[in-house]
């Protein structure tokens, strides 16, 4: 293939879950510019001015995702990619993200279900709701996105006082990359290719004192910004990572290597 086409994702059907959030916003206006046909599924309400594809589930509820599937379907005739990207992240001041950061000997079971259910049970389903489509094209992706919390524990000493991270969330990125394994291996032959996506944390406003202590925790002394994720998501969507699946693409500003 030319290598002027390996990265093209020219007017490829791509599905994001939780495209109204920080990250799922960035990778859809991203692969809008390059030309994709971006359809974004999220339980919030639409961002503003956008005027990408959008449709307002709960992708943890099966029969929503199955129609929600349909009607893409219908309008666009095929889906290229799935990112799997939605799940609970603290939103802050909300009662939820303080619970997020509760000690784990009192983890509310309420909140934990949640978690697994927006970031594993959701995953299941909408890669359940998108296999038969690929498998049909006989080509597909799926990108699942993983934390680095979940190649590593949680380093609590770099939250407030009394905050630990969820072990909900790091149980919940911990099981992604074998997600990924196991479909990818279950659709062997098929076309459809299945990798995980792993990110550091991404400056977002936070306090001074946290962005030093996470900053030297990585070998490039920083958090990410938010568009540094852009070019693997192209790279893990596109044929230039043709001959990847089951596998497990790492940035972190070197979090893990030490
Ligand atoms: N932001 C970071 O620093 C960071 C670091 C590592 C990994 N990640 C991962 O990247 C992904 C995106 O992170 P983000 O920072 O953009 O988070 P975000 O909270 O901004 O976005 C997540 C989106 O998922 C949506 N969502 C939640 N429950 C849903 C449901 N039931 N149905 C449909 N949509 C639902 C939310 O409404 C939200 O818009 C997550 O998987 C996160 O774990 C983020």
């Amino acid at each position: 293939m030319k290598i002027e086409k390996i990265f093209s994702l020219k007017n490829q059907v791509v599905i994001i879950t939780g495209g109204a959030g920080m990250l799922g916003q960035e990778y859809a206006n991203t692969l809008s510019v390059i030309g994709a046909k971006v359809i974004l599924l999220d339980i919030k309400n639409k961002p503003v001015n956008k005027k990408i594809a959008y449709f307002k589930i709960n992708i943890t509820k099966k029969d929503e995702v199955a129609k929600t599937v349909k009607k893409i379907i219908k309008k666009f005739k095929r889906i290229d990619v799935l990112i799997n990207n939605a799940a609970l992240n603290p939103v802050p001041n909300t009662k939820e993200s303080s619970q997020q950061f509760s000690c784990y000997e009192n983890y509310p079971i309420k909140l934990w279900e949640k978690e697994i259910s927006v970031g594993l049970t959701g995953m299941l389903i909408c890669s359940q709701a998108v296999i038969p489509i690929m498998k049909k094209q006989k080509k597909g992706v799926i990108i699942n996105i993983c934390s680095t919390y979940g190649i590593v524990a949680p380093d609590n000493r770099i939250y407030d006082k009394g905050k630990y991270k969820s072990i909900a969330y790091a149980t919940v990125k911990g099981a992604v990359p074998n997600f990924s394994r196991s479909l990818s291996s279950y659709l062997r032959n098929t076309g459809v290719r299945v990798n995980t996506l792993t990110l550091g944390g991404v400056f977002a406003g936070h306090k001074k004192d946290f962005v030093k202590k996470y900053s030297d925790r990585t070998i490039l002394n920083r958090m990410a910004k938010k568009d540094e994720y852009n070019g693997a998501i192209i790279f893990l969507a596109s044929d230039a990572s043709s001959y990847m699946t089951g596998t497990n693409l790492i940035i972190d500003g070197g979090w893990t290597a030490w």
